[in-house]
């Protein structure tokens, strides 16, 4: 029998816009996922997302329909791991869910995720924790990364220094020193920079597809040097952490100015192939730089094997796998950690890593909706 106040689902849908994952995990005695799930993007919201990471006409009335249409997709989701967990809702304590960005401007005061959580707790009957990064911005952090504290208290390891390597849309890096090295340091974490956004974006536009299976495209290619160096010469690339990004910042326009300053036509797979060094690069520098005895990857570019070989290239010395190894599934550590931080909300822990979004202190984070009572 499970004790009824350590179950928690997260869901979790990130920059790429291409899917709901969700996952149920058990907090205590020790962490574990029991059952994962995932819904793609319907082609009309997935469109409406996209549309609304730029400034557009009747912007608001489109993001609040945009929220309560992803409310009605993340409450499928949830009912998926329900069923296929053949778990009791009433044993789940509640549910944490990101929401999809849509504008994350920290320096200016605010990041804004989409999402109806009263919606969400009214069709699932189960309390919601969302708005998870407003409370970090709101005390001067980035509200970025916020998975760090979660990766250090399931993945942190006695003896090494262990990366963990979060390759979604955008890619963000865990530092997780030995825990049983005093002199080895605090927990560090930031946004790296593109995960697998360009990537993505690059091929839909020439092979009309969402993206490189397998980085195939990629491989196919030559990293052209010159475009790399202009590339990797964006200030954020060097900026000292706390830092966070977004697709308000690496996007198309960003390429097409990198492309224009190269000034010499380039084939469409030359491009890929640089962009897939791009990520690779800006991932193991920070690697070798801190140091890292082993790397972990999880999030969709876990899967693009010329990603993982480019990231094996550049960091011979270091062993790079994924989470599977450590026993979490690559597509469940982000929906994973959100679950994480529900159960830090609920119990008024804090969930922030001040050294990490820069905040001015540890803060509990979320906004907790109340489902219908049960006399409903
Ligand atoms: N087999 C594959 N080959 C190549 N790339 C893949 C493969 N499977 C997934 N991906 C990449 O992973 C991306 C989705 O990853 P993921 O869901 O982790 O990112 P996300 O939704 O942006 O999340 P977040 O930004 O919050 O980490 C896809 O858009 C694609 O680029
Ligand atoms: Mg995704």
């Amino acid at each position: 029998m499970q004790s009824p106040v350590d179950l928690f689902i997260g869901l979790m849908s990130g920059t790429s816009i291409d899917a709901v994952d969700g996952v149920l995990v058990r907090c205590t005695p020790r962490f574990e996922t029991l059952a994962l799930a995932t819904l793609p993007f319907p082609d009309a919201l997935r469109a409406e997302f996209q549309s609304l990471q730029q400034p557009g006409p009747n912007e608001l009335e489109r993001a609040a329909l945009a929220a309560n249409s992803l409310a009605e997709l993340y409450a499928q989701v949830a009912h998926l791991l329900i069923a296929e967990s053949q778990t009791s809702a009433s044993a789940i304590q509640a549910i944490g869910a990101h929401g999809q960005t849509v504008r994350h401007q920290p320096g200016r005061g605010f990041t804004l995720q989409l999402l109806n959580g009263a919606l969400l707790a009214e069709l699932t009957g189960l309390p919601v924790v969302s708005d998870l990064r407003s409370a970090d911005v709101a005390a001067g952090g980035q509200g970025a990364p916020l998975v760090p504290a979660f990766h250090a208290s399931v993945f942190a390891h006695r003896l090494g220094r262990r990366a963990i390597v979060n390759l979604g849309g955008l890619a963000n890096i865990s530092l997780l020193p030995a825990l049983m090295d005093p002199a080895s340091g605090e927990v560090l974490g930031h946004d790296t920079g593109p995960g697998n956004t360009l990537l993505d974006q690059w091929c839909e536009r020439h092979l009309g597809k969402a993206f490189d299976q397998h980085g195939a495209w990629a491989a196919s290619g030559r990293v052209d040097a010159p475009l790399l160096d202009l590339m990797l010469s964006d200030p954020y690339f060097a900026a000292l952490p706390p830092k966070s990004t977004g697709r308000d910042h690496f996007n198309l326009g960003w390429l097409e100015i990198a492309i224009a300053t190269r000034g010499k036509t380039l084939a469409a797979e030359d491009v890929q192939a640089s962009l897939a060094e791009l990520t690779a690069r800006s991932i193991s520098q920070d690697c070798l730089r801190w140091r890292a005895d082993e790397v972990f990857l999880c999030g969709g570019g876990a899967f693009n094997s010329d990603l993982v070989s480019r990231l094996r290239r550049l960091m011979p010395a270091c062993p790079v796998a994924t989470t599977q190894a450590l026993d979490i599934h690559p597509m469940a550590v982000e929906a994973a950690a959100f679950a994480w931080l529900a159960a830090r909300r609920v119990a008024l822990q804090a969930g922030n890593l001040p050294r990490v979004t820069g905040a001015r202190g540890p803060r509990v984070l979320g906004a907790l909706h109340h489902p219908r009572m049960q006399t409903d």
